[in-house]
């Protein structure tokens, strides 16, 4: 499995605390079946400075892999950012301030909880008349889908790539959350599905419960393309399968 969503390096966000917790949590994410994770830290958060960001993120990066190394865990990881929604967003895209996703055009993008709509249709209409694709990050967890849960056809119509949390389908942000993966689940416009890990013991990289829950209530093919093929191709730089 390939997860594109992980809060593995420590120091740069509210995931992992300590280098033991991020090495624990990769060796999780090994035993449970994933080959290729991101380590996507918060980025461009209000009042936070970006500059700098990039250079101390990817020196954070490469310790881990070392370590993952000499520890044998079998876990490949690549760059990536979870970034907020800014005023500035696109223009420290283009400086290298922020990070797309292994290199690629596929920016991992959020916004508050509480965003309008609008805003959200903004953003993505920014950042594709530019060219980057935006991966929308756990939308079921936004209020205003949870209230009016058909804006997300319109998002993926418009070319966004929609990711669920698996904290969002196991009921660990409520009901609203729930009941609105699901919802994305059951009309297939979920294109992937993530840990959002942030702890080795909470929110975590275990992804093989998730992985036979989708086949269980979806098919057995709804994980293999959430979980494997979809996050694959983004890797790559391909066009996700939107069914
Ligand atoms: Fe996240």
């Amino acid at each position: 499995m390939i997860d594109l969503h992980t809060h593995l390096l420590p120091g740069l966000d509210d995931g992992a605390r300590s280098w033991e917790e991020a090495s624990e949590m990769a060796q999780t994410a090994a035993e449970s079946g994933i080959s290729v994770a991101a380590a996507t830290c918060h980025a461009n958060l209000p009042g936070r400075e970006t500059s700098g960001l990039v250079r101390e993120y990817r020196k954070r990066l490469e310790k881990l892999k070392e370590l993952l190394r000499k520890y044998r865990t079998p876990l490949e990881l690549v760059e990536g950012m979870e970034i907020m929604d800014g005023p500035e967003l696109i223009r420290k895209l283009k400086r290298g301030d922020l990070l797309t996703i292994n290199q690629t055009r596929y920016v991992l993008v959020e916004v508050l909880p509480d965003a309008p709509a609008w805003q959200v249709y903004r953003m993505l209409d920014h950042l594709l008349e530019e060219e980057y694709y935006p991966v929308l990050a756990h939308p079921e967890r936004y209020r205003c889908v949870q209230k009016t849960p058909a804006h997300t056809k319109e998002w993926a119509d418009m070319g966004c790539t929609l990711q669920i949390d698996k904290g969002s389908i196991f009921g660990r942000f409520g009901e609203a959350a729930m009941i609105t993966a699901e919802y994305l689940l059951q009309r297939r416009l979920a294109h992937l599905a993530a840990s959002d890990a942030h702890r080795a013991d909470y929110r975590t990289m275990e992804l093989a419960a998730l992985r036979d829950f989708l086949g269980r209530h979806y098919g057995s093919e709804c994980p293999e393309l959430l979980l494997r093929e979809n996050p694959g191709r983004i890797l790559r730089g391909k066009a996700v399968i939107r069914l």
